[in-house]
């Protein structure tokens, strides 16, 4: 999330700042990336019951993830509205 809005992506709104109380830094996570990832912690797993778009499995909230050494990239697709 902060990579995305300090670089002007458009699509991730994070009108919380990434407190977890927004849902509107909502991503879905490249597929095969999820294993990469940990496990969303249940504070996450409740604030994704307020997206706006459609939850997918691979749904996860941006502001949540980090990308580390070990991962180069984290591919994430923007659903069609957060807000
Ligand atoms: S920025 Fe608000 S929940 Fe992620």
């Amino acid at each position: 999330m902060r990579t995305a809005v300090d670089n002007g992506i458009r699509g991730i709104a994070a009108t919380c700042g990434g407190v977890l109380s927004c849902a509107t830094c909502h991503v879905y996570v490249d597929t095969a990336q999820l294993v990469q990832l940990p496990a969303p912690a249940v504070r996450e797993l409740e604030t994704l019951e307020f997206t706006l778009a459609e939850r997918k499995p691979n749904s996860r909230l941006s502001c949540q993830l980090t990308v580390d050494k070990k991962m180069e990239e984290l591919i994430v697709y923007l659903p069609d509205t957060q807000i």
